[in-house]
């Protein structure tokens, strides 16, 4: 798991603890010593957000909202997140008080405009740990960011025989833009297997990193299974090959921390709405030197330097990727939901929420005929399941009569379904709103779908 730059909740060692750790000479000594130390840190955090749970709610508007006669249980994270307060005021009051187009006016509407989007960028570079502002693109989300990619390296950098490399629990995202740019070029998509757990092969890994293989394009964490997968390791064994490594991040961003430079990732995109942000933008990550090797994807407007009937000069980043009038508000929106993460602490989400997914799992289990799919050893709060005998679109019918709110199907992975051999599955994926609470309701209400359908 990447370490975050985010310091904000280290807390200082007590001076006799850095005495004793400096002087330890006995590697045991601080290995039990690191670890009791990491203990105290999480147990501190931990119960500072189950302190705030009710206050953090209480940010979230929607959470206090009725469906269908019941209290709103939102275990649909994975598909969208609600957004707090201080995202909708942001928006709010871009509409209010800002509105004018970016980049592009000399009156006082429109600079301050652009140095509050232009400081969402910078709010989204030091959250990611990137070097340059300029590396961070603003997209559409993480659709458009993979498309963006696959295009502009299919076009400069893949060629006939050659080879991409995704893994078999992809998104139709991250399958679909190479699969159409291995079509194009008479490029082959090599596929990573993964086993009975929903844990890639590395061995297989390995086997398939060759000589065609010209970029991997590979999910952080699986928005089925909940699988994280280790891509700092991934990422370091496709550049012993000097091979590229694109990370969709869309269900990485909202659980945990994450350090581009630490990874090492080549391009790593997520959209805003997954982590409490706005719909309809999202990012683009790319280090500098492969976002200057890229064509444009789009041209026009805000792309240039100069422009005549005969050639156009085009801009520098991150301009050159940024075609037409931005989604203004998006970009602001987003930096107040990143801002919002971080007044929380990415580290005491990742906790909390893993307590989340423990405690739902056991109970998950306890239910006759139920099988989760996506076992890992690593995983983020998402737990998918199917009930024997049962579609999982009536079980998730029932579940909404009684207020709560999970997905079910094939969730954009019918690979994975493939894989399975099954239909689809039911999706609870939290976020840290969530509480045992709901946990406990909801196995009461998924209890009694289950008996009804029977
Ligand atoms: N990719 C989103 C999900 O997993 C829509 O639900």
């Amino acid at each position: 798991m990447a370490i975050s730059h985010d310091k904000s909740n280290e807390i200082p060692l007590p001076i006799p603890f850095k005495i004793h750790y400096f002087r330890a000479k006995d590697s045991l000594f601080r290995i039990i010593l690191n670890f009791a130390i990491v203990k105290m840190i999480e147990l501190k955090d931990i119960s500072k957000l189950s302190i705030e749970i009710n206050k953090i709610r209480a940010d979230f508007p929607i959470l206090s909202r009725k469906v269908n006669g019941k209290s709103l249980i939102y275990f649909d994270n994975g598909a969208t997140t609600q957004k707090p307060k201080s995202v909708i005021d942001a928006i709010d009051n871009y509409y209010k008080n800002q509105n004018a187009n970016i980049h592009r006016g000399v009156h006082t509407l429109s600079q301050e405009v652009t140095v509050a989007y232009e400081n969402a960028r910078a709010t989204i570079q030091k959250h990611l740990n990137a070097k340059h502002a300029h590396e961070i693109i603003f997209t559409k989300g993480t659709t458009d960011s993979i498309n963006i990619v696959a295009s502009s390296f299919g076009k400069k950098f893949i060629s006939k025989g050659d080879e991409v490399l995704i893994s078999a629990m992809e998104h139709h995202s991250n399958i679909l833009p190479w699969q159409q740019v291995c079509e194009e070029k008479g490029a082959i998509l090599k596929v990573i297997p993964i086993n009975e757990n929903g844990e890639l092969i590395i061995s297989e890994y390995k086997r398939l990193l060759t000589d065609k293989t010209k970029i991997v394009a590979i999910t952080h964490i699986s928005n089925t299974l909940g699988t994280i997968n280790n891509v700092e390791e991934l990422i370091a064994l496709a550049h012993v090959k000097n091979i590229p490594v694109l990370v969709d991040g869309a269900q990485a961003i909202p659980h945990m921390s994450v350090d581009v430079q630490l990874l090492s990732a080549d391009f790593y995109v997520f959209s805003a709405h997954k982590v409490f942000g706005p719909t309809g933008v999202g990012i683009l990550y790319g280090k500098e030197k492969w976002l200057n090797e890229l064509p444009p994807y789009q041209v026009g407007g805000g792309t240039i330097k100069t422009v005549t009937f005969e050639k156009t000069e085009y801009a520098d980043l991150p301009l050159k990727f940024e075609a037409g009038t931005p989604h203004i508000e998006g970009g602001i929106g987003l930096a107040a939901a990143i801002d919002y993460i971080n007044e929380i602490g990415i580290k005491n989400i990742a906790a909390y929420e893993h307590e989340l997914l423990v405690y739902a799992t056991e109970a998950i289990l306890k239910i006759e005929g139920v099988k989760i799919i996506g076992t890992a050893k690593e995983k983020a709060s998402v737990i998918s399941f199917v009930v024997e005998g049962l579609h999982p679109y009536d079980v998730g019918v029932l579940l909404d009569a009684q207020g709560v709110a999970v997905r079910t199907g094939h969730h954009c992975t019918q690979p994975l379904m493939n894989f399975y051999s099954i239909p689809g599955t039911i999706r609870a994926s939290f976020a840290f709103y969530n509480t045992k609470e709901e946990i406990d309701q909801f196995i009461l209400a998924l209890n009694k779908s289950i008996q009804r359908l029977r």
